[in-house]
């Protein structure tokens, strides 16, 4: 009787083993679509979970490193809403076990502080979120000592949350032997960090993931593409232009499928649908109206001063060099990223997506940075692709008097100055390679009362 029994209790298990595994190695499950564009937009999938870090263990890591993350995921910038167990721009979903991924809204939501009072703005950018130090966390912390089955399973449970028998058998004997290697690949992937500068919260690097995944060694040089998070509010105004900071794409659906595939969806399992669901709501997102009274008799005298400098040629809808590509030279701004994007890397964009109809064909090489529409500028602080220059006022100084260093990662926003002002954080040094903020030096000799009521005039934008 008793070997019947445990006859029975491993053909069970072993049928449930198997089960499991074959649910590791077989089609993800439907991804999480939500009816409120808004909502999807934040929590949403975009099938960017297949490699993601397990579920079961990535909600317990805050309860088990509290003393490396005392704030749990909103150590790194994460916003959460109440009700929502999940931060905005995180979406699960199953692929063998449930996974975490990125979304949109991952690098494109952020919020401001005024008065004391803190507002969220969709499609603004992700200013707070340090995505580097984040990554960087979970791959250290699959490596440490303290992240065992056991701390997980103890976690979930002082939280009222009940492993079963077969999520805890799946979880010592399925999840956690693979994290280890899933991991060592991304460590591995992620070496060629080590010797630039950190990218810090608001920012990524455009150009060296791709690199990394073409074996283009991007560990064995110092090239830089760390941009700061554009706005992407309003996008029906860029049509007519080129998108990314340098210009290098004119084509929507590659830029959508782009954003998707370097927030981690793999070709095969592109959510195309909720892609082109979120690109056609972008078009028409209005950007946020300025969080503080403005003076319309100044703000004429700016507009004023705006159009005899020439800003709207470069900057208006309508004007003539709207999302044309001003020449690096010309400009002056720090030239890594519009340089790391050369014929090679077009190379190999030509190759993203061969056998699927949607084959990349358009990027290219430019030699400088796009002329965008200035709306919502206010909120695009600190400026320029790099996010270099934290305020307005900063950025209509000559370069040598604007900050050498400066705190970036705070919600304070200062309604006079028209940027972040961070007391603490992290320390962004202009000095290092890619950080430069020199050069865009439009408007910077204007005299004082004329710079301010130029500033008057790009705060109604
Ligand atoms: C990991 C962060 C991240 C995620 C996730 C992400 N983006 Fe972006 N997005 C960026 C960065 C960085 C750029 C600028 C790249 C550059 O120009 O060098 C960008 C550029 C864009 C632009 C072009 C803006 C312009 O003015 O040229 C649009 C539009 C956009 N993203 C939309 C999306 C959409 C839609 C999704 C979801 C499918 C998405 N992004 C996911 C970081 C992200
Ligand atoms: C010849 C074209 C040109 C002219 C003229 C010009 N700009 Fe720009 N502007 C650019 C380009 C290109 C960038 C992006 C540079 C970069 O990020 O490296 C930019 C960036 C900016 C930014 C920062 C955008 C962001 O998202 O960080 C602001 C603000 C701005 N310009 C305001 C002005 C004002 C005000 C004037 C007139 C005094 C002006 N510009 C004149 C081409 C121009």
């Amino acid at each position: 009787m008793k070997n019947l029994i445990f006859f029975l209790f491993f053909a069970l298990l072993g049928a449930a083993l198997f089960l499991e595994f074959k649910r590791l190695t077989v089609k993800p499950w439907p991804a999480a679509h939500f009816a409120d564009i808004e909502d999807h937009f934040k929590y949403g999938s975009i099938g960017a979970e297949v490699d993601g870090f397990p579920y079961a263990i990535w909600r317990e890591l805050p309860a088990i490193f509290a003393e490396d993350i005392p704030e749990g995921f909103a150590t790194f910038g994460f916003l959460t809403e109440p009700g929502h167990e999940l931060p905005i721009g995180v979406s699960v979903r199953r692929v063998g076990v449930e996974r975490v991924g990125f979304n949109c809204g991952t690098c494109h939501v952020s919020t401001y502080r005024v008065d004391g009072e803190e507002h969220m703005v969709l499609g603004a950018p992700a200013h707070m979120l340090d995505l580097q130090a984040y990554i960087t966390f979970l791959a250290k912390a699959t490596a440490d000592d303290r992240l065992t089955a056991d701390a997980v399973i103890e976690a979930a449970e002082a939280d009222g949350r009940r492993p079963s028998f077969l999520d805890k058998v799946v979880l010592r004997f399925v999840v956690f032997p693979r994290l280890e290697a899933q991991v060592a690949q991304l460590r591995n992937s992620l070496a060629w960090m080590e010797n630039r500068p950190a990218h810090g919260p608001g920012r990524t690097d455009a150009g060296n993931f791709w690199r990394e995944r073409w074996g283009l060694r991007p560990g064995d040089d110092l090239r830089v593409g760390t941009v700061d998070f554009p706005a992407v509010w309003n996008q029906q105004t860029r049509l007519d232009g080129s998108f990314h900071w340098d210009g290098n794409n004119r084509s929507l659906d590659e830029r959508n499928i782009s954003a998707a595939l370097a927030g981690g969806a793999p070709e095969w399992l592109l959510e195309t649908r909720s892609i082109n669901r979120i690109s056609d709501w972008l078009m028409e997102l209005p950007p946020p109206a300025y969080p503080a009274a403005i003076n319309a008799e100044l703000a004429a005298e700016g507009h004023a001063i705006y159009l005899r400098e020439g800003c709207d040629s470069c900057h208006d809808v309508g004007g003539a060099a709207l999302g044309k590509v001003t020449h690096a030279a010309l400009l002056g701004t720090d030239p890594e990223r519009t340089d790391l994007f050369d014929e090679v890397m077009v190379g190999y964009f030509g190759q993203v997506g061969a056998k699927y109809s949607w084959q990349f064909s358009n990027y290219r090489v430019t030699e400088g940075y796009a002329n965008m529409p200035l709306d919502g500028i206010w909120m695009r602080a600190p400026y320029l692709h790099n996010g270099s220059v934290p305020t307005m006022a900063d950025l209509l100084a000559p370069a040598e008097e604007r900050p050498v260093t400066f705190f970036t990662g705070c919600p304070e926003f200062d309604t006079a100055r028209m940027g972040f002002a961070c007391e603490a954080g992290f320390v962004f040094d202009t000095e290092d390679i890619g950080n430069g903020n020199g050069g865009h030096l439009y408007g910077t000799a204007l005299p004082e009362p004329e710079k301010l009521a130029l500033i008057e005039y790009l705060k109604t934008l």
